[in-house]
């Protein structure tokens, strides 16, 4: 298949567009508009080809097979300038002053690419206000050229479908919930649309009066430079004044620095290049992350003035009394080690315990587990995957092998059906959300969501389930039973693939949709069409998230999971599969990496004396034979006076743990206790020794998101005086307790991992550099899987299993006295408690403190308003929030959002745990509410995203601009959009 390009034939791939096909021939053409992760928006007419004699948009035609294109013809070539010159209309060229002169400006670079030297059509501004009212852009109508990427972006890759254009207005601008101020509109500030944005219409606040060396100046100045300019502009044309400005742009190439980074928040794994003046971050700029692309949400654009907060921890700190006194690196370093080693001979290596940090990287978790246990002796070893994703790694452990996501975040975008269950995935996992969104409402995707709350994807979803707490196993075995016993599995499947399916179809005996229907308070029809969308959608993906695995049955619930992913051959295909959403950045690291009691890295049991044999030859010491305490065991130890020291680095620990009481009464009973933290957190209250370090942006190293993937992080910033990188730091306590490590650069630290850890035999930095990823497992030879299980599964016969989960009652019940159930999770804005996002300034106005969400109907009989200060008492500990009254929850349920150290919700949540994993049963709550009596103003402000109208539409709609009566093709008759 050819299509003839200028003379020349060129190959086409199958529904490439003529754009792409251009572009990957080497021709240049302009191309305002396109942007190939938004596909063809058609708005600016500057990419005009002749196609077999006639003129069109190459950005909007498919390449077919003997296609004529002419992009040299002087009348494509007419037709280009001609809709260029428009554009210019709408935009003053003042590049040598304005931030967003730095080499990337499409409208600068499109100048320079036709030479334009004159404008034909003058500029003329809009009758538009700067708006100024988002905390972290701005939206300036008189340089907008209305190409509507952004509101592309906005209606169908970020799917939150606040933007549009009122392309039948005399002065066509970009709109926000259809005219509000953006401050006050449904926008969440995940930046798509600033990023898009083709010139300087749409930026970054922290840019503003940054980023050039003349951008600074006060207003009068720059205006007058731009008058200058502009006045000299007829005589010497643009030619010689882009060429000053591009000397300029040059000139900021030493002074901006742009760093490739990961982000430290979500599993997801977004990855993008932060720009830096010295310390000041000037923006995020995403665009080649292998799992977003373009996008960001509000936390991985914005979120980052924590690295410069002043109360970045930057001298160590030791304990004397009830106060604690600053100390030298060295003396803090050896009073660590010396009471370590002190402990170790008075009480054995077990009475010593060590947590590793789901925010730090790969190297860090695994020195970590290496000093518990080559130095120290112990497998008291864990993270905090934990508190949240044990149980889903549990239950693929059971039945195919892996525990980790089966595929990649395309397959999901792929699938024919996604199914959510318990995860809010648009607040907690905004960018996968961005994807089932844009498949939902742009390719037909169907979706359906399982959950107490009626979240953003609930509203969105198909079909909603909204079953009794804690019954999500119920109605998911009796859907597989009732798919087994209708003739609608994969039979073909379950017969190569899966074993043990005649003892699991007999354990689904008692699962009949009318026990489902009565237990989980879902009606028979609604399960059974949910069956039979499963059974024959085109690929299905289930997501799940703490909804799930915060249960007694956490474990179990996602073995029924997988189970009915396996009953109708959801596994081994491209956009299939399961995939739980790993919660930190780095969850999914620290366990692969050993930070587990039972593990090396790698998974490798630390009870086969094989495996340990291995790590004993490579680290050159005997290592401990039994598996160690996880960390909820240890806070029992604790309580026990088993466990006497603790070191635990980048964990709130004291407020994320369940049972908060508990957890506080056992690390204030710790004889030493060690906090690694870049602040003073909840934890380090309880510390005898406290270590600042560094956040990811001053280090290098990897992660490991939720799809497997493994990326670098480079570093961006140096650390922050006083602070240093946690690889450093263990490694300097274990020097002084006799290690002799000789790490200089993390890379080193992978060396040692690989060889000793074949789910991460490929690894190397060199294969990982850049934007190069990685999805683990990866062979010697580098070669890696995006899609797991695509030969067998990961067991010895190569086998799937069948493995039969019963249910059991919830744990912490309602009763007279704790009569409701208490829900809780993440917000949108805030990463869990909140100790990194407060700190910026924009987030902490729109989302200032944690709430509590009541129905109407529970309101309505409590007289509770918005705004009413409420007490939450559990049988655990008692909290204080003010109410949200909102129909997301129903009943007698309510939620609580865990963004807060003050009160935080897990003063509420119990020790209760998952019966296989030790996760605790955070969603296991019953608690008693009281009215306060005071009323206050509603917790949410008015500037929250949760007020906005949005304004859905399929995107730009440039239909609309089309019809105008003033709007012409170019190279037909011009007639330019007036705009005053
Ligand atoms: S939600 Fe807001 S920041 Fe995100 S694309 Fe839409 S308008 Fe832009
Ligand atoms: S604000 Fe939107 S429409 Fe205006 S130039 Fe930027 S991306 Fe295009
Ligand atoms: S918090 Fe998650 S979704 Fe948001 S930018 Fe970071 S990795 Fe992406
Ligand atoms: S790039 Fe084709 S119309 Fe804008």
């Amino acid at each position: 298949m050819t299509t003839t390009i200028d003379g020349r034939p060129q190959a086409i791939q199958p529904g490439e567009r003529l754009i792409d096909l251009i572009n990957r021939s080497g021709i240049d053409i302009p191309q305002v508009c396109y942007h190939p992760q938004l596909g063809p928006i058609q708005t600016c007419d500057t990419c005009m080809v002749e196609v077999d004699g006639k003129l069109q948009r190459a950005c909007g035609t498919l390449a077919a097979d003997g296609m004529n294109v002419v992009t040299l013809s002087s009348r494509a070539d007419a037709a280009r300038r001609e809709a260029f010159d428009r554009i210019l209309g709408n935009h003053m060229l003042y590049c040598t002053v304005c931030d967003n002169n730095n080499g990337n400006c499409t409208v600068h670079n499109t100048t320079r690419l036709l030479a334009v030297e004159h404008q034909e059509i003058p500029y003329k501004p809009k009758p538009y206000e700067v708006d100024m009212s988002n905390p972290f852009y701005r939206y300036d109508p008189d340089q907008c050229i209305l190409c509507g990427r952004c509101v592309q972006a906005c209606q169908t890759l970020e799917v939150n479908e606040t933007l549009s254009i009122n392309w039948e207005d005399s002065h066509p601008r970009v709109l926000w919930d259809g005219g509000a101020p953006i401050g006050e509109s449904s926008c969440v500030s995940c930046g798509h649309c600033v990023t898009v944005c083709p010139c300087n219409a749409l930026m970054e606040k922290n840019m503003l009066g940054e980023a050039g060396y003349f951008t600074s100046l006060a207003k009068p100045a720059l205006n007058g430079m731009i008058d200058i300019v502009k006045g000299i502009e007829p005589e010497i044309g643009y030619g010689s004044i882009l060429q000053l400005s591009e000397m300029e742009s040059h000139m900021r190439e030493s002074r901006i620095k742009r760093t490739k980074t990961v982000c430290t928040y979500c599993g997801v794994g977004c990855s993008f290049d932060v720009w830096t003046k010295d310390r000041h971050i000037l923006k995020v700029e995403p665009e080649h992350g292998p799992a977003n692309g373009v996008s960001t949400c509000i936390k991985g654009k914005f979120g980052w003035d924590y690295v410069n907060s002043p109360d970045r921890l930057t001298k160590p700190l030791i304990r004397e009394g009830a106060s604690f006194r600053e100390a030298s690196w060295d003396e803090a370093l050896t009073h660590v080690a010396r009471r370590f080693a002190e402990i170790k001979a008075a009480t054995g290596p077990d009475s010593l315990a060590f947590i590793s940090s789901s925010k730090c990287t790969n190297e860090e978790s695994y020195l970590m587990q290496k000093l518990a246990r080559a130095v120290i002796g112990t497998n008291n070893m864990d993270n905090c995957s934990r508190y949240c994703q044990a149980p889903a790694t549990m239950g693929l452990f059971r039945t195919v092998g892996y525990g980790g996501d089966s595929g990649s975040i395309h397959d999901i975008e792929k699938a024919g059906l996604v199914m959510i269950i318990g995860s809010n995935t648009a607040e907690s996992h905004p960018v996968i959300a961005t994807r089932v969104k844009r498949a939902h409402k742009m390719h037909g995707q169907k979706l359906i969501v399982s959950d107490l709350r009626a979240n953003e994807m609930a509203e969105r979803a198909d079909v909603f389930l909204h079953p009794r707490p804690g019954t999500d196993l119920i109605w998911l075995s009796a859907i597989t039973r009732y798919i087994l016993a209708n003739g609608l599995a994969d039979q073909a499947f379950i017969d190569q693939w899966v074993n043990g399916a005649e003892e699991y179809r007999k354990s689904l005996e008692s699962f009949t949709l009318e026990m489902a229907s009565e237990r989980c308070g879902l009606a028979v029809e609604t399960l059974t069409k949910v069956a039979h969308m499963i059974a024959g959608a085109s690929g299905v993906c289930i997501l799940w998230a703490m909804g799930v695995t915060q249960h007694s049955m956490g474990s179990d619930t996602s073995t029924a999971i997988s189970n009915l992913l396996l009953a109708t051959g959801n596994y081994m295909k491209p956009g299939t599969g399961a995939y739980p959403l790993r919660g930190h950045n780095n969850v999914q690291g620290a366990s692969d990496h050993g930070a587990m009691p039972n593990y090396f890295p790698g998974y490798q049991k630390v009870d086969d004396p094989a495996i340990r044999a291995k790590f004993e030859r490579a680290w050159g010491v005997s290592l401990p034979p039994k598996p160690g305490l996880d960390n909820h065991m240890m806070i029992d130890a604790i309580h026990d006076g088993r466990l006497r020291a603790m070191y635990v680095f980048g964990e709130e620990m004291s407020l994320v743990d369940s049972n908060a009481n508990y957890v506080a009464d056992a690390l204030s009973n710790l004889d030493f206790f060690v906090m690694q933290e870049i602040f003073f957190s909840e934890t380090c209250r309880f510390a005898d020794v406290i270590l600042p370090a560094s956040p990811s942006l001053e280090k290098e190293g990897t992660f490991t998101s939720t799809e497997r993937r493994i990326q670098r992080l480079y570093e961006a910033l140096e650390p922050l005086e006083g602070s240093r990188p946690d690889w450093q730091i263990i490694q300097d306590i274990a020097n002084r307790l006799g290690a002799g490590w000789k790490y200089e650069h993390p890379s080193q630290i992978y060396e040692e991992i690989a060889p000793l850890t074949p789910l991460m035999a490929g690894v190397t930095y060199e294969r990982l550099e850049g934007y190069k990823t990685l999805q683990w497992p990866v062979a010697e030879d580098g070669s890696d899987q995006p899609l797991l299980y695509t030969k067998q599964f990961n067991f010895p016969d190569g086998k799937a299993t069948f493995f039969p989960v019963p249910w059991s009652e919830p744990t912490d019940q309602p009763n007279e006295e704790y009569d409701l159930h208490l829900n809780n999770g993440r917000l949108l804005e805030h990463f869990h408690e909140g100790n990194m996002t407060y700190r910026t300034e924009g987030i902490r106005e729109k989302t200032p403190c944690t709430f509590i969400e009541v129905s109407p109907e529970l309101a309505s009989e409590r007289g509770i308003q918005t705004g009413s200060w409420l007490q939450l008492t559990s049988r655990y500990g008692e909290v204080r929030a003010q109410a949200v009254i909102t129909t997301r929850v129903r009943g007698r349920e309510l939620y609580m959002p865990m963004n807060s150290t003050e009160e935080p919700v897990n003063r509420l949540t119990s020790s209760h745990t998952d019966k296989a994993t030790h996760t605790p049963a955070y969603k296991e709550a019953s608690v008693h509410l009281r009215v306060l009596g005071e009323i206050g103003q509603d917790p949410l402000p008015r500037t929250n995203s949760r007020h906005g109208h949005p304004t859905p539409q399929p995107g730009v709609e440039v239909e609309r601009k089309w019809k105008r009566k003033d709007y012409r093709q170019p190279g037909d008759q011009l007639v330019q959009i007036q705009t005053r």
